[in-house]
């Protein structure tokens, strides 16, 4: 077995999706460590960006879909009766492939979340949007276009405040749905390097379609095949020595992801 972590934000366990009659996942199981990167890999539809819409439960927007098992984030239980859907989505962020800014100013963008909790505007509220943009990478370009719209900046600068949005109001888990692929290379390092800053902070699900990425970033990797956790554990660990034969074919790119 491979070693697991042992600082947890959030743990997942058996957890099983279906789309209507149609099964995506089945019995995924695994943990996701604190202030660090837990990458999820596998080949296209295998059943990635599913899984973490469980985690938020996202899926529950999706007519047809039903869940079982469990995925708790501390002491909540996220599909428990009576579990709040706006205190999860509040400690369990996420961020999709192409940005998706509000049609509001930057300020409205990163602020919405603040105010959907209760804060009012005024200084703090100006502070705490400082704060997230800051954490993103984003002020300095944005500082004096707080009252722009957020549809006007250049597409990595959405995605970062959208990142920004997400860290606002301080979740515990960042779930990033292949944030980087559609940066250019040079694009990307930069960005893996805010990744690696924001891990210091949050517990980071990133899904990459990219094995360089997930080896540069990650400490933890789940390897999905056919909505199964087939492999969890070390991402190195995983590099060098996989236990499955099918993790071994998709790492050493016998097999393409297909994304
Ligand atoms: N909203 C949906 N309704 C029905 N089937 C879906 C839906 N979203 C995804 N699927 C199916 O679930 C499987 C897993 O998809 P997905 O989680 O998007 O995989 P990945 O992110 O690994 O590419 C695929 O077969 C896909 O066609
Ligand atoms: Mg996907």
């Amino acid at each position: 077995m491979n070693a697991a972590p042992v600082s947890v934000a959030l743990s997942a366990r058996d957890v099983s999706l279906w789309y209507g009659a149609r099964q995506v996942l089945d019995a995924a199981s695994l943990d996701v460590a604190s202030r660090c990167i837990t990458a999820v890999v596998g080949r296209s539809g295998s059943g990635k960006s599913s899984l973490l819409r469980c985690f938020n439960r996202l899926n529950d927007e999706i007519d047809g879909a039903r869940v079982q098992g469990s995925v708790r984030v501390g002491e909540l239980d996220a599909y428990a009766r009576g579990a709040s859907l706006s205190e999860l989505r509040r400690r369990v962020g996420m961020v999709f492939q192409r940005p998706n800014p509000f049609p509001m100013s930057v300020h409205d963008n990163v602020g919405y979340g603040l105010r959907l909790f209760g804060l009012k505007r005024g200084a703090e509220l100006d502070d705490r949007i400082e704060a997230a943009l800051r954490v993103a990478g984003l002020w300095d370009e944005v500082a004096n276009r707080l009252d722009d719209s957020a549809l006007d900046l250049s597409f990595g600068q959405q995605q970062r405040l959208v990142i920004a949005r997400a860290i606002a109001v301080e979740p515990e888990v960042l779930l990033l749905d292949e944030p980087a692929s559609a940066l250019d290379l040079a694009a990307m390092l930069r960005f893996e390097e805010l990744l690696l800053q924001l891990a210091s902070r949050f517990a980071i699900v990133l899904v990459t379609h990219n094995m360089q990425q997930a080896a540069r970033v990650s400490r933890w990797m789940a390897f999905l095949h056919e909505g199964r956790v087939l492999e969890f554990g070390d991402t190195d660990a995983i590099f060098t020595n996989p236990h499955r034969r099918e993790t071994e074919d998709f790492i050493t790119g016998r097999i393409v992801s297909g994304d």
